[in-house]
């Protein structure tokens, strides 16, 4: 009774919701528990353990995920007959009675994810037999093996999407899928699969997109689904992809083969129209280059493909088949995370359309872009974690790069890039961090002479954002950055670069917004630590240095972010706050000073002001009496102390002056005492009065 009530309360405020929203069209009403949208009904998550049966008997959508229902009966659905998307997923269904979907002739969509239909598999097979239009089918995760699948998947001829993944299939053959021949997209991640027979997939026809990420594939070899637009077989363990040979053009446009176990660059199809290609995490690698190589100069391998008893040979040139095709529509190459020491003379020339190059994390000792191969499409070249200590640009009339945005160099050996090689590009980003530069010009050594090599900065009008952290910069001169407006700028981990303070900042210190000096050595006794001229800075980052006081010049700032972590400061002036600062200020970061514990009325006060967070609250502490105290929750037995300590130091000047005053005092009676004799006399000399001895 009580719980007929609540639902009945909880229909009527449904409603009222319901109708507050004036769009008119398609307002929500409700249904006991179920929410219709409408000709659609929401019925997910709501402990259901059958199918709703008073619904309206013209609904077309039915969510039902996350319950309890166990059998979807010949009756469940049998006054639904409109229906055309059924989504069961994530109940406890185990069966599908053959007479369920008799009265639904029209559905179209079917999801059954998360559940257990291997249980009474051939029994729900019949059922989803007597659907002549579905066209899309869920059966994710419902631990079904290859065999359940070939039951279930029998004569549904009318299938365009199928999801397979997360089941228990092994292996596959031309008996799976025959009859799907409408069938455009198969998803059959995260199985067990280690072999695919030939022919299983050549009679889908209409096949688009093929799904076999998470699976244990060895090699996909003869690869010839022409139709196909794109392939995911990342995560699994292959070592080998070779597309068929011939001049077929493939539909292929995405193809993803990372985390795999490749070692060499894959054998694609001689013709396609590929956009995406996808190699990251593999063993690649370039082969000819060995270190005694001359013996190698036509590395050529052999596959032995064996088919029943017939055994065929194929030799293949490596580098000519990846040579032979036709990679001009190649919009995004990610090679990132494999074993490439150097790139092929003319690898890039055939990608024109080429604007994504990922080749950070590799092995790259030189790169040389050659003015024959111009990437004029080219936009994000990533460089980043290799060994390059030099980098070849030919730098034609136009620049071999007119496109490039951002360029990143970090964590690599250089110690200079081509002259003017960003001048002529459209870059915004440049990261070269961690790598052993200096920048021009520089400042003269300690011989007065200059060093050899450094890179010029200045005059790139393109360039906005800068990353130089971890360079080992000597001491960053005053025009370093003229005519270059940078907005973001990261100097972090170099301790010599602002050894005279910001003024080698001062030509971009307006432009400046985000700007990071993270370790780079800052005292508060280096003579100019100046902010005032910084007026658009946003975000700053000032931690790892050795600030004894906040710096004044930031009150006049309006930062949102401010980073003060691992400074030596013992507090944060209040009036500060109260100025612009305070009033701008969203983020901070305090941890690791030492503040003291016995003046927290700054802390009280940021907490006051509600609108900035310390996002390290919980790890900022204080410090009293050489303890290490977190702020929050000081205990009161400290702020007790610190009372005492203020009351006490009155006590303690009055006891540290009390023996002064003892001692003067008794050295004034010692004096008096001796001389008391002589005094005495003096006073009676003075007033001469005789008196009888
Ligand atoms: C009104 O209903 C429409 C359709 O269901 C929905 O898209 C929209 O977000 C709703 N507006 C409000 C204010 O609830
Ligand atoms: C469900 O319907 C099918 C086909 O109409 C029939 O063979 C089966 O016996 C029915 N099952 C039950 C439990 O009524
Ligand atoms: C469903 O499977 C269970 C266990 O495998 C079995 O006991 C039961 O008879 C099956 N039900 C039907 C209707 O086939
Ligand atoms: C599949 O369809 C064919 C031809 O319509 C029919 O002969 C066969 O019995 C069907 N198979 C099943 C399991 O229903
Ligand atoms: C391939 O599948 C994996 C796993 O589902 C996914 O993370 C990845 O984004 C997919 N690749 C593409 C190109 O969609
Ligand atoms: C290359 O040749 C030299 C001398 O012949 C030999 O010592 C070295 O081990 C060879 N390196 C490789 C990788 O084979
Ligand atoms: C072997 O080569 C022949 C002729 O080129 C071809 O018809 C046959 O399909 C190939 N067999 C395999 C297993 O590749
Ligand atoms: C290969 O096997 C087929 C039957 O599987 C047989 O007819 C044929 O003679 C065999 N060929 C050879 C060369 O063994
Ligand atoms: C590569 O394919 C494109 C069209 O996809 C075509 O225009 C171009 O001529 C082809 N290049 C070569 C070298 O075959
Ligand atoms: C450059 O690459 C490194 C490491 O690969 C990465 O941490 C950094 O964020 C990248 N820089 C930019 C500006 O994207
Ligand atoms: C930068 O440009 C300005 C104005 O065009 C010019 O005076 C200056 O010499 C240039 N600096 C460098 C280092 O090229
Ligand atoms: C805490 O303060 C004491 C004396 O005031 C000082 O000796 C000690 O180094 C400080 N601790 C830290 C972590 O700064």
């Amino acid at each position: 009774m009580e719980s007929v009530f609540l639902s009945l309360s909880l229909s009527l405020v449904f409603i009222v919701a319901g109708w507050g929203n004036k769009t008119g069209m398609a307002l929500a009403t409700y249904h006991r528990t179920c929410k219709l949208v409408h000709r659609a009904v929401d019925c997910n998550q709501r402990w259901e353990s059958t199918v709703p049966e008073d619904l309206p008997a013209d609904i077309e959508v039915l969510l039902l995920d996350h319950n309890t229902i166990r059998t979807l009966k010949n009756t469940s659905l049998w006054q639904y007959q409109n229906l055309e998307t059924l989504s069961l997923c994530e109940n406890k269904l185990e069966l599908i009675e053959p007479g369920a979907f008799l009265g639904s002739r029209d559905l179209k969509n079917l999801f059954l994810a998360g559940n257990t239909l291997f249980t009474n598999y051939s029994v729900t097979a019949a059922a989803l037999r007597s659907l002549p239009a579905l066209r899309k089918l869920d059966l994710s995760g419902n631990h079904l093996t290859e065999d359940m699948v070939v039951t279930m998947l029998c004569n549904l001829s009318s299938l365009e999407s199928l999801s397979l993944a997360r089941n228990i299939i092994m292996r596959l053959d031309s008996s799976v899928f025959e009859s799907l021949s409408q069938l455009q997209e198969l998803n059959l991640e995260k199985n067990y699969i280690y072999e695919i027979e030939g022919g299983t997939f050549e009679g889908l026809q209409g096949l688009k997109i093929l799904n076999l990420a998470y699976n244990y594939i060895p090699c996909i070899v003869e690869f010839g689904l022409t139709q196909l637009k794109t392939l995911n077989a990342s995560n699994n363990i292959i070592e080998w992809f070779l597309a068929i040979e011939g001049d077929a053009v493939f539909e292929l446009e995405t193809l993803d083969l990372s985390h795999n176990r490749l070692l060499f660059f894959p054998l694609l199809p001689r013709q396609s129209k590929l956009r995406s290609l996808l190699l990251r995490d593999n063993e690649m690698s370039f082969y000819r280059k060995l270190p005694n190589a001359t013996s190698l100069m036509d590395v050529t391998v052999q596959f032995l493909l064996i088919e029943g008893n017939t055994t065929n040979v194929t030799t293949l040139s490596l580098w000519e088949e990846v040579s032979l095709s036709n990679l001009s529509s190649l919009n995004f190459l990610d090679m990132s995370q494999n074993q490439f020491r150097y790139l092929p003379d003319g690898f890039l020339g055939r990608m024109t359309s080429l604007s994504h190059l990922k080749l950070n994390q590799n092995c790259l000792e030189t790169l040389h872009i050659q003015e024959r191969e111009p990437l004029g499409m080219l936009t994000d070249l990533d460089l980043s974690q290799n060994r390059l200590s030099e980098l070849q640009v030919d730098l034609g009339s136009e620049g071999t790069l007119p496109n490039l945005r951002l360029f990143n160099l970090s964590a690599n050996r250089l110690q200079r890039v081509p002259p003017n090689i960003f001048t002529h590009t459209e870059i915004t980003t440049v990261d070269l961090s961690h790598n052993h530069i200096d920048l021009c010009p520089q400042q003269a050594n300690a011989n007065g002479a200059e060093y050899p090599i450094c890179i010029d900065l200045r005059n790139v009008t393109s360039l906005r954002k800068l990353y130089l952290a971890g360079c080992g910069l000597e001491m960053v001169a005053s025009n370093t950055f003229s005519g270059t407006p940078l907005t973001h700028l990261d100097l972090s981990n170099n301790q010599r670069a602002l050894a005279r303070g910001l003024q080698s900042l001062k030509d971009i210190s307006l432009m400046l917004q985000v700007l990071s000096l993270r370790n780079t050595g800052l005292s508060s006794t280096v003579e100019d630590i100046d902010f005032s001229g910084f007026q658009n800075l946003v975000s700053l980052d000032l931690s790892e240095n050795s600030l004894t006081s906040f710096p004044e010049s930031l009150s006049g700032l309006k930062l949102h972010t401010l980073d003060l972590r691992r400074n030596r400061l013992p507090s944060l002036p209040q009036h500060s706050m109260q100025k612009q600062l305070g009033r701008s200020l969203n983020v901070l970061y305090l941890s690791q000073n030492p503040f003291d514990c016995c003046k927290l009325e700054w802390w009280d006060f940021l907490h006051s002001l509600r609108t900035v967070h310390v996002m390290d609250r919980g790890q900022v502490t204080c410090n009293y009496s050489s303890n290490i105290i977190n702020t929050v929750g000081l205990p009161e037995s400290v702020l007790q102390s610190c009372r005492w300590m203020t009351v006490n130091m009155a006590l303690l000047y009055l006891v540290l002056t009390l023996p002064a005053c003892l001692t003067l005092l008794v050295a004034f009676a010692v004096i008096f005492l001796t001389f008391k004799h002589k005094l005495l006399q003096m006073v009676k000399n003075q007033y001469r009065v005789s008196s009888p001895y």
